[in-house]
């Protein structure tokens, strides 16, 4: 479903990226693996159009996409979850929730996003200030499920987040996979929380694609080599 090849991503004089090639496909749940600076999170905002690439491709069903405004990859139905969650503290729940709506014609927000996450029906007048981090990432991987995407990446959606609230996402993130169907790329430090959710994974080094396989064959030789402080 989303094939990159050669990729390369610089920040000024800085390479991040480095000849990043990476599969995902359609229907599984890929964790995005590495330790802090490696190059996930560039990596993700590449794929979505955050940030422009210096050569390589980025092929969505086969159409490489790498030249595509970001508003053009959502409406092909790639989703985002950023790191950090980015939701607008000022706005209510639910205008954060319309946000992906703006400029498209008459089309309301699905029930499937309050059901899912049915805290944000409560609080959808609330501003998205007043939440809890917890929910605050309810909020933003609901926001990205508005458009229906067929791919969604996710970026360390449980860093700083209380323990029950990350159950209940890890819930979430397993049924949108598992039982809908959904393509994701996760973002993931936590080891067992990747075994548990994710099939497959790939590990970032330096900002290279150095190790990729079933999630069964990540091995201890890799887990010291690549995951631990
Ligand atoms: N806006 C930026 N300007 C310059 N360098 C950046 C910027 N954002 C990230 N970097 C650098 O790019 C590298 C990869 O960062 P990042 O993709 O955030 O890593 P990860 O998500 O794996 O922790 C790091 O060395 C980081 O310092
Ligand atoms: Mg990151």
């Amino acid at each position: 479903m989303l094939r990159i090849a050669g990729l390369n991503q610089y920040y000024g004089g800085s390479h991040i990226l480095r000849d990043v090639g990476l599969h995902v496909e359609e229907g599984r749940c890929n964790c995005l693996m590495g330790r802090n600076g490696m190059g996930k999170t560039t990596l993700l905002k590449c794929i979505m159009g955050l940030l422009p690439v210096a050569g390589g491709t980025i092929r969505f069903h086969g159409e490489d996409i790498s030249t595509l405004p970001a508003q053009q990859r959502a409406r092909l139905g790639i989703g985002y979850v950023p790191q950090g969650r980015e939701i607008f503290s000022q706005l209510t729940v639910e205008e954060n929730l319309r946000v992906p709506l703006a400029g498209r014609r008459a089309r309301s927000i699905p029930a499937r996003v309050y059901e899912l996450f049915p805290v944000l029906k409560a609080m959808a007048r609330r501003r998205g200030g007043d939440l809890s981090g917890g929910q605050q990432q309810q909020l933003a991987i609901g926001r990205a499920l508005v458009l229906d995407p067929e791919i969604l990446l996710l970026d360390e959606p449980n860093e700083g987040i209380q323990p029950n609230i990350v159950r209940e996402i890890s819930a979430v993130i397993r049924r949108l996979n598992r039982e809908e169907g959904l393509t994701i790329l996760l973002v993931e430090q936590k080891l067992p929380f990747a075994r548990a959710t994710a099939d497959c994974f790939n590990i970032m080094n330096n900002g290279r694609n150095v190790a990729h396989g079933a999630m069964g064959e990540l091995d201890d030789t890799l887990i010291r080599d690549h995951l631990t402080v």
